[in-house]
């Protein structure tokens, strides 16, 4: 954290003086963090400085509900939310197959209750990249194509929505800081961010989830220059 926050500071201090009117899109972690010190770095507006956050994460989501369920995981919608990390949180409550929450997807589908592996996925989704890590030493095909989207998204003007870090200014009552819910990506960059719904245990979730992040920013904070807080 304290060795990529020091990188971060150098390379946002060249891309100022280059005078760059681009879109900074983070990706180094841990990436809410990061995403924060370069907004505050850059003074760049908040639509002009978002993280890759929890991008690849939902992908994985999607490709193992898309699996359990036995459903192109394009139609399957969800979001992971929050902390990049281990505090991330799964959208259960608005999770739906085109339309159809999950439950009774699982119902037409032939599932039984007993059989819903909600939790397991949830598990395996947070905890992959260290596994893949693990095994390969490094991740870089997933977050490869999760950049390239998010990439497309802002060249194309394509407004997908894609849950990226962002910097929160009330939206479920968190201000200042960085994490990730639902955005429209645009050659604007982060154009509107969504405050989808969410039951009250997600609502804790998440609150936990900035807990965790504030927590490190606190002790971040006195390696940014002062006066930008
Ligand atoms: N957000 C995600 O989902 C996600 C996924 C995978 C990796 N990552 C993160 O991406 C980062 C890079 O991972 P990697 O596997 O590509 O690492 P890597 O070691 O392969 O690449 C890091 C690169 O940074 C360059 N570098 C180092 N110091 C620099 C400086 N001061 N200025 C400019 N460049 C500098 C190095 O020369 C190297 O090319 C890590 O922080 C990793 O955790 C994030």
């Amino acid at each position: 954290m304290h060795k990529n926050t020091k990188i971060m500071k150098s390379v946002i201090q060249n891309i100022k003086e280059a005078e760059c009117e681009g879109i900074l899109l983070v990706v180094s972690n841990p990436v809410d963090i990061l995403t924060y010190v370069a907004l505050k770095e850059s003074g760049f507006p908040q639509n002009r400085v978002i993280g890759s956050g929890t991008v690849l994460d939902t992908a994985r989501l999607k490709y193992l509900l898309g699996q359990h369920l036995k459903v192109d995981s394009r139609s399957v919608h969800a979001f992971i939310i929050g902390e990049h990390g281990d505090s991330e949180l799964a959208v259960w409550s608005s999770a739906n197959v085109s339309g159809i929450d999950l439950e009774h997807f699982e119902e037409i589908r032939g599932m039984k209750e007993e059989e819903r592996p909600w939790s397991d996925i949830y598990r395996e989704v947070r905890d992959s990249a260290y596994e893949i890590i693990e095994r390969k030493g490094a991740t870089y095909y997933g977050i490869g194509i999760a950049v390239a989207r998010i990439a497309e998204c802002i060249v194309r003007d394509s407004r997908a929505v894609l849950p990226v870090s962002v910097l929160l200014s009330g939206e479920y009552g968190l201000y200042d800081l960085c994490l990730s819910i639902p955005a429209v990506l645009g050659q604007n960059g982060a154009e509107q961010v969504l405050e989808i719904e969410l039951d009250d245990s997600e609502k804790m979730q998440l609150e936990e989830s900035a807990k965790e992040i504030n927590k490190v920013l606190a002790e971040i904070m006195g390696q940014l220059i002062p006066g930008t807080l």
